[in-house]
Parts: C-alpha cells; structure tokens; sequence
C-alpha cells in the first residue's frame, strides 16, 4: 500500500497578535499545517479564513485551522503557547504571572491530554516562569519544553548593533543569555560585527546604551503602542525556533531551558545557547563566561528561581 507522507502538524494556543503572526508565517512559508486554537469563540476561525483567503495570492498550499476544540491539537509535532494577557504600560511581565500562570497551567493539562508527544515552546510571559508551569504540568523531558525569549532579544541586540554601526544585519552574531526581562544578560564578548568583536567596533558608552535599549526592548513598543506589546520579531523568534527543529536544523539559538547544573544553575528556566533539532533541545553548549557575566548570569537566575518559589506556593502541586 502506498504511505502519504503527511505535511507536519504545528498548533499554536492563542490567537491574538504573537500567535496569528506566527501562524501567519508558517503558512505563508510553507513549513507546516496549523491549528490555531483560541478560547474567544471565532477569533481563531476569522483568522485562519484570512490567512487561507491570501493563498492564491501568494502561492502557499499549506493549510490552517481555527479552532477552539483541544481535541484538534492531536498529532501536533510543535505546540506553541501564546495564550494569555500581554503587558500593558506600567505593567512588568512578573506582575503577569498569576494571571498568565492560571491559563498556561489549563494549558498545559490540555497538550498533555491532547498532543503528548509534542515539543512545547513557551511564548507567554513571564515566559521563564511560564515555561516552567509547561513542564511541570506535562512532566515532558526537558528536551521537549523551551522557552522563547533569547532569539528575541538576540536579535534585538544585532538589529540596534547593525543601525549603530550602519552595518547589515547579516553580518552580525550576537548573544543574550538569562532571563527574558530586565535581567537579560548581553555577551558582548560572544557579540561580533563580520566576526570582530563588537568591543572593537562600538565604543564603551554607545555600547552600553545599545545594552540598555535591548534590556527595555519589550517596554520601548509598549510604551509606542500603548495597549499591544510587540509582536512581529516575537512571532519571528519563535518561527526560526520551530524551523530548527522541524527542519532538524541544529542551529545554536539561545533559548530558556531547565538547567540542571549547567552553568552552575540548577532547578531553573534560564536563557542559555542550546542547539535546536527534531528532538527539541539537543545540547547546552556551555561557553566560557567571564566572573562578570557569570554573576549576572547566576543573579538572572535566581530572580527566577524566586518566581518558580511563588508559582509553588500559588499552585501546590500542580495538580488539577
Ligand atoms: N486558552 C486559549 N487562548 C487564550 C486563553 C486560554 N485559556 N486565554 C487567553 N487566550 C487568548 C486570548 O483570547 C488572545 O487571543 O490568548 C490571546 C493573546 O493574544 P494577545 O492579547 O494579542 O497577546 P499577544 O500580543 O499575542 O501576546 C501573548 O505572548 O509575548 C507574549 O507577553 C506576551 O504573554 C503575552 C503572550
């Protein structure tokens, strides 16, 4: 009998901006059908339909699904997790987490019952501490659940790099390690413009103003948009992750994975380098930091062990 090999299956939780965007550009690149589930009845349905409707426009015969029915995730090799509520002005991602921590924890019951064998890429904020109520709840390895946060903020680093220095964006590798928020660790020694490092290409204090303006990358478009936060370079970073792995790519792109001691940290969602394949989380590569970044890095960390302390005491055990 002849086997049809079927196209691969992504389904996305959440289809408000981060998630329609996403689904927008998996569609449109071909790389996957996809189910778009949403809890607002239609939302994720309208969508969908209008993003089919671009098809004979743009040439894509891949397919999408809107959906409100968890029973349509099944088979999923991707689930992506945007539901949730984004900041508001004045709103920090920790003053998120009781709210987004209810929703993901319903969440992430569902991809349990639903898609088990799935890789899990967290988006909602605050996403370190998200991503650790995804894998707790599932109790998938931790090579199935990852967080998006660092390619995010990688890449802000290496777009605000390549307009200091009028250079293309393609010639510019950067690297910020730690947690996605105000603790993010830049690299400055892992950062290089056409492999010079940026130390040697932006002077001290443009340097540190470039750091700064990626430490508030998120806050700068909220504040510009007043009632969405970002979304375009967000759905972005989390397409080049699932690329990764549906491709089995292995690209190196830092992203927020349980530490069990590397880097000395251990127990934690921490942003760190990880190639990314078809099994999810490959390998940690461990890098040789400096005392300064180290510290920066273990004070990244346990602001969010300090979070995952108050998901315990706000959940228990997780349970239903
Ligand atoms: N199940 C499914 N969908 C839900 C649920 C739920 N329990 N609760 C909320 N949603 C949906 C909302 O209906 C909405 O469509 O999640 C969507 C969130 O979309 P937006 O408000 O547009 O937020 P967005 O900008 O996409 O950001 C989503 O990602 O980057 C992070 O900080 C951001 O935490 C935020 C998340």
């Amino acid at each position: 009998m002849r086997t049809v090999k079927k196209r691969r299956k992504v389904s996305i939780i959440g289809a408000g901006n981060v998630g329609a965007t996403t689904a927008q550009k998996i569609v449109e690149n071909g790389l996957a059908d996809v189910v778009l589930l949403d809890i607002r009845d239609g939302v994720a349905q309208g969508k969908a339909l209008d993003i089919l409707e671009a098809g004979p426009l743009l040439g894509f015969d891949t397919r999408i699904r809107g959906t409100g029915r968890y029973e349509d995730i099944a088979d999923s090799s991707v689930v992506v997790v945007t539901a949730g509520f984004s900041r508001k002005p004045g709103m920090s991602r920790d003053d998120l987490l009781t709210k987004n921590g209810e929703i993901i924890r319903d969440v992430a019951f569902n991809v349990r019952k639903f898609a088990p064998d799935s890789i899990v890429i967290a988006v909602t904020n605050p996403m370190d501490l998200m991503a650790y109520v995804l894998w707790r709840v599932t109790g998938f390895a931790r090579e199935r659940v990852i967080g998006m946060g660092g390619a995010l903020d990688s890449s802000r680093f290496a777009y605000f790099l390549s307009e200091e220095t009028r250079t293309s964006v393609s010639n510019i590798q950067s690297l910020v390690m730690g947690g996605h928020g105000d603790q993010m660790v830049p690299l400055l020694d892992f950062s290089t413009i056409a492999g010079v490092p940026v130390r040697k290409m932006v002077p001290a204090d443009r340097l540190a103003a470039i750091v700064q303006r990626t430490r508030d990358g998120g806050a700068e478009i909220v504040h510009l948009m007043k009632d969405s936060s970002a979304y375009f370079a967000p759905a972005a970073a989390t397409y080049s992750m699932i690329e990764s792995i549906l491709h089995d790519r292995h690209r190196i792109i830092p992203s927020s994975v349980f530490l069990q001691g590397e880097y000395g940290i251990k127990e934690a969602f921490v942003g760190v380098p990880v190639r990314l394949g078809n099994q999810g989380l490959e390998e940690i590569v461990e890098l040789p930091l400096s005392e300064d970044e180290s510290r920066q890095l273990r004070n990244s960390a346990s602001a969010i062990s300090e979070g995952i302390d108050a998901l315990k005491r706000l959940f228990h055990d997780f349970s239903e």
